[in-house]
């Protein structure tokens, strides 16, 4: 097998979890506007700013060309569906798979998780920002915001942003969103490992990156189908690498 050909990446989510990174600095590939269907198309135009319409594109762009990486089908080739919630998953083509994806973007980067055969979800923030005491109080629990005031002198970064990142990772692999209250969960960052989902009845994992000194990411990485829990491991792949790849596969 090569190594990075579709069906080894594939391959290699039987024990990892890959999120793909989309600096805001790369370029897009010049045609992946007409990449878009009718419908992505129509929601793409609706955004007002300019800014909104970008980060959209550069989200679907992103989704598109990594899924590519892990099967053999073109990125305009893919179609989604959208859940009751809110969620998108793949509808076609029919892959014989279960591969899952989670999508996130915020100023400077679009961050996309994939996995198979459980659920994952994933959020990135740009942290260089205040947050407003209600917004704290809306999203967090009790135990966190004494938690938060406990850890900020010792961080260079408000605590706020870890506990944000780990529930929208966990609502978004849950495929809620905020039809759930963010303050009804409850994280501890004060353990030797990882950070702890208090009163879980299953077995989550939780990843915590920094993939700047200006973004916090979190993933929430479910256990499998059949309910067993199984320690992943997180490899992070770079947009600049797909996109040459596939402009390079497009050229030839
Ligand atoms: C899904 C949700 C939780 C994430 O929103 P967000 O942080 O604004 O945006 P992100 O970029 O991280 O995620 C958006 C992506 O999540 C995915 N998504 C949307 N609803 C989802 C759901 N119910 N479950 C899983 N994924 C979902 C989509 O791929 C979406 O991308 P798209 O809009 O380009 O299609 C949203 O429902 C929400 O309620 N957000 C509140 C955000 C907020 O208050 N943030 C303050 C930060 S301090």
């Amino acid at each position: 097998m090569i190594a990075g050909s579709p069906s080894s990446l594939l391959d290699s989510l039987a024990h990892e979890v890959h999120v793909w990174l989309l600096p805001d600095a790369c370029e897009l590939p010049a045609n992946c506007e007409g990449w878009l269907t009718a419908d992505e198309r129509q929601r793409w135009r609706r955004y007002r700013l300019p800014a909104d319409r970008e980060r959209y594109l550069r989200g679907k762009t992103l989704q598109r060309t990594a899924l590519s990486r892990y099967l053999p089908i073109a990125p305009p080739d893919w179609r989604f569906r959208i859940e009751s919630q809110g969620r998108p998953v793949i509808s076609s083509p029919a892959t014989g798979t279960d591969l899952r994806f989670s999508l996130s973007h915020t100023t400077g980067l679009t961050a996309l998780a994939v996995a198979s055969d459980r659920e994952v979800g994933i959020d990135v923030e740009y942290v260089n920002r205040q947050v407003p005491d209600s917004l704290a109080r809306f999203a967090l629990s009790p135990a966190e915001l004494a938690e938060r005031a406990q850890l900020q002198a010792a961080r260079d970064q408000d605590p706020f942003f870890e506990f944000w990142t780990l529930k929208e990772a966990f609502l978004k692999a849950r495929g809620s969103g905020f039809s759930v209250a963010p303050a009804t969960l409850s994280f501890t960052l004060m353990t030797r490992e990882e950070p702890t989902l208090m009163r879980s009845v299953e077995a989550w994992q939780f990843a915590q990156l920094k993939p700047s000194p200006a973004h916090q990411l979190a993933l929430a990485i479910g256990p499998d189908r059949a309910g067993a829990f199984k320690r992943l491991t997180v490899h992070v792949r770079h947009f600049m690498q797909l996109a040459d790849d596939y402009l390079a596969t497009e050229a030839a």
